[in-house]
Formats: structure tokens, C-alpha cells, sequence
């Protein structure tokens, strides 16, 4: 249904009053919520509503629109929803429905969603633009424009003209969280903190031999349902050279004594998502090589935060982080050559092939421009993002000494630009080998 404080209601209301400022009178703004997916034959995926939809409405529930009709004199804020249904109900769940939605969202209006054929034209009579996410659902796309054509056919002329992306306006609001929203994201962190925490106290008190990679996600993962938190993403847990696959997600290797574990795995609370990688030895100790890619990562870590200010480009923290990468690897020798030339040749993404961050909120890749006329976004207070440095060393890299191989290490954490300078929400998380070798000596 939906999860609603007063506080959250009204936080609703000023950002459908924002959007309804920034497109002005001429406009309609109509957004679906998510429809359901099916997973196999007549079972669904777990749903989750559409962030955009979550973003202006906190509504739950699928087979749901929302139109904003700015300056509209009998009520600008308009939710269809699915009616009440004692049958169905008893089936899925309690809805809402059109009854209870004014109260319980502080919309305006609400029909019926089975009428929306013969409402919405009505609402967008008039309207010259109408702001919709185009493209983002196949099946509403094709409503909206038979809608669109009846209203020609009738040849009233007063059809909206223009269609524009309604993603521009909402991801410049929502990438600048305020203070309930951080509040959420704390909590999604604090929960993923406690998961990581269980897991490396599971892989040190396993039997040896009987750990795999999937009873460390079901540790993960059962202290965030504890926590009535969800996987914000598929949760990767990869032993050794599974490391160094980016997007692992079988998790379901066998853990070897003195491999290294590399778990990237957030909480999605109230929907909002953290994401968060800590890379530990199976055993508690790191060995030699591992320690010096871990310490090495660490401090590439270390030198993207310090460029986390307000009016520092975004990309300032990539570039810090390639830069301290690179002159490891050539300390460390899996590198060759000059510096400068590993660093304008960008030689490193041999081994740290991704970006070292990307903004964070209701979607894990959260929405938000990074470049700005051409030019890298200089931060601001209020923004979320992750800083997560890595190493990832193939089995195969015949290139480098053997003992380097099949190494993969990643360090995620999660920051608020402050007025100051920056808050790392995920601090309290162990990060560097020495604080992980003293979490599992004492768990
Ligand atoms: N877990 C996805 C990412 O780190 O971007
Ligand atoms: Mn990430
Ligand atoms: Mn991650």
C-alpha cells in the first residue's frame, strides 16, 4: 500500500509542487508506476515500485498513475489505483484504493485505475507538452499514444503538441538528498554494515573446507530481512579469482583456505539503497601479496576522498584513485614504464577496468548527470555516491609473477558531500587489513 508518515507525505507534496513549478500550467506530467514482471509462468518477481513514482508518491502498489495538471482549478494531483476487492485482496494483499487515497497521499483526486481511458484525455485536453518517461514501459507508451490519437481523431486540436522526458527534471531533484531521505540512506548503511560484519565472522568460524560462497550471501542477506531491508542488487560474493569478476553472481563456489572474499553487497531500506564492497581473507589473515593490493587499494581509496568537497569535479576522485593505482603497481612491479605514461595511457585499467564511483539514492545507479557541457559535475552538499577503488588481477595474467594472480580486491563506501567536505556514511565499517584481521580474531 503505502508507508506513509506525515512528515513523508508532505516531502511528497513539495516535490510534486517543484515538478508541477519547473513545467508550468501548459503542461501535464503522467507517470505510471512499475508494472509487474513475470518471473516463470504465473509467478512474479518480488515487485518494486518505479523509483520516479516512489519519489513523488511513496504509493507501493502497481497498476497505478499519477498525472500532475499544474494551475488545474478541480484538483492538480490525480492518482488511478486499483479499486478495492475483498476477493483479490484475500488473494494478494490489502490495496489502498481510490477511497483512502487522498488521505493517505495527499493527492487530489483518485480513480479508479479501469477509468483511466475515459479520464486522462480529458486531463491533457488543452495541455501543450505532456512530460512522461518515454520509452521506459512498452505496453503504457502505447496507451498513452492511442489516447493521444483519439483526441486527434476527434480533431479538437487540443492534444498535447510536445512529448519530453520527464527524467531530466526528477534526476537533478533527486540526486540531492535531504535530510529524511539521509536518514533512510543511514539506515540502509548501518543495516549493511551489521551484514558485512556477519559474514566475515561466519567464513572465520566455518569448518575447514565446508565454506561456500552462498552460505556467506545467506548471511549477508538474512541480517538485512532482519532488518526488514532488502537486496538493493544481486549481492556478489566471490572467493579468490571469482574476485575479479565484476558482476559475479553465481555465489556458489567453494571458499579455499587462504583466498581472499570480495562481498559487494547493499541494503535497500524504505528504497533507498546502499552498496557496499569489503574484501577480507577467508581465514582472518591476509597473506603477503594480498595485503600489499589490499593496502594498495586502500590508499587509492583514501586519495579519492580527499577530493570529496564541495566545487571538486566529480571525476577529480577517479583520476586520484588511477593515479595512486598506478604508481603502485609500478612500485609493486605489474606495471612497466613512467608514470606518466601508465597514467595518460590509462595502462592500469588492465587491472582496475571500472569507473570509481557513481551517485547513490533510490536506484543503486542512481540518476544524475556526471558531465555538465561537456565537463566533469563539480559536487555539491547534499549529493550521494560511492567510492570504490579495485584490483583485480586475472588467473591468467601471464604478464605478471604468479603470486599476483587471481587476486581481486574491491573497497566501496558510501559518502554525503557535506558543506564542509564530505561524511563517509559506511565509516564505521572495518576497511583497512588490519581493522578486518582484528574484526575476525574477536568474532
Ligand atoms: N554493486 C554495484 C556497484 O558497485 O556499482
Ligand atoms: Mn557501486
Ligand atoms: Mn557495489
Amino acid at each position: 500500500m503505502a508507508l506513509l508518515t506525515a512528515e513523508w507525505r508532505r516531502l511528497h507534496a513539495a516535490r510534486r509542487k517543484r515538478l508541477m513549478e519547473m513545467v508550468g500550467t501548459e503542461a501535464i506530467v503522467v507517470l505510471a508506476a512499475a508494472p509487474e514482471r513475470v518471473r516463470s509462468r504465473d509467478t512474479l518477481y518480488p515487485y518494486r515500485q518505479d523509483s520516479n513514482f516512489l519519489y513523488l508518491t511513496g504509493f507501493l502498489e502497481p497498476d497505478a498513475v499519477l498525472a500532475l495538471v499544474p494551475g488545474r482549478r478541480y484538483g492538480e494531483v490525480i492518482l488511478f489505483c486499483r479499486e478495492r476487492d475483498r476477493e483479490r485482496e484475500g488473494w494478494d494483499g490489502p490495496r489502498l484504493g481510490p477511497e483512502r487515497a487522498g488521505a493517505a497521499l495527499g493527492v487530489d483526486d483518485a480513480y479508479p485505475i479501469s477509468d483511466i481511458d475515459d479520464i486522462l484525455p480529458g486531463l491533457m485536453e488543452g495541455r501543450a507538452r505532456a512530460y512522461y518517461p518515454l520509452g521506459l514501459d512498452a505496453g503504457f507508451d502505447l496507451k498513452l499514444i492511442g489516447w493521444v490519437n483519439r483526441m486527434r481523431g476527434r480533431g479538437d486540436g487540443r492534444a498535447p503538441q510536445e512529448f519530453l522526458q520527464l527524467g531530466h527534471l526528477l534526476d537533478e531533484m533527486r540526486l540531492f538528498k535531504t535530510e529524511p531521505e539521509l536518514r533512510l540512506m543511514q539506515r540502509a548503511v548501518d543495516i549493511t554494515i551489521d551484514a558485512h560484519r556477519a559474514a566475515m565472522g561466519a567464513a572465520v568460524r566455518a569448518p575447514r573446507g565446508e565454506l561456500h560462497e552462498y552460505v556467506l550471501q545467506a548471511e549477508v542477506e538474512r541480517e538485512f530481512r532482519r532488518n526488514d531491508a532488502q537486496p538493493a542488487y544481486a549481492s556478489i560474493v566471490g572467493a579468490g579469482a571469482n574476485a575479479c569478476i565484476l558482476h559475479y553472481g553465481a555465489n556458489a563456489s567453494r571458499v579455499r583456505a587462504g583466498e581472499l572474499v570480495l562481498i559487494d553487497a547493499g541494503a535497500e531500506y524504505r528504497g533507498y539503497a546502499a552498496d557496499i564492497t569489503r574484501t577480507f581473507p577467508a581465514n582472518g589473515r591476509f597473506t603477503r601479496e594480498q595485503r600489499a593490493l589490499h593496502d594498495l587499494v586502500c590508499a587509492a581509496q583514501d586519495a579519492a576522498l580527499a577530493q570529496a568537497r564541495p566545487g571538486a569535479a566529480f571525476a577529480a576522485m577517479h583520476e586520484a584513485a588511477v593515479r595512486t593505482l598506478s604508481e603502485g603497481l609500478l612500485r609493486l612491479g605489474l606495471l612497466k614504464g613512467r608514470l606518466e605514461d601508465v597514467v595518460a595511457g590509462e595502462t592500469c585499467k588492465r587491472f582496475y577496468p571500472h569507473k570509481t564511483g557513481h551517485w547513490l539514492g533510490l536506484d543503486v545507479h542512481d540518476v544524475g548527470e556526471y558531465r555538465i557541457d561537456g565537463a566533469s559535475r563539480l559536487l555539491e552538499p547534499g549529493m550521494v555516491f560511492t567510492v570504490e577503488p579495485g584490483l583485480y588481477v586475472p588467473a591468467d595474467a601471464a604478464e605478471v609473477p604468479a603470486k599476483w594472480r587471481g587476486i581481486g580486491i574491491r573497497i566501496e563506501d558510501d559518502v554525503l558531500v557535506t558543506r564542509g567536505g564530505h561524511r563517509v556514511l559506511s565509516a564505521a565499517l572495518e576497511r583497512r587489513a588490519e581493522e578486518i584481521e582484528a574484526l575476525m580474531a574477536r568474532v
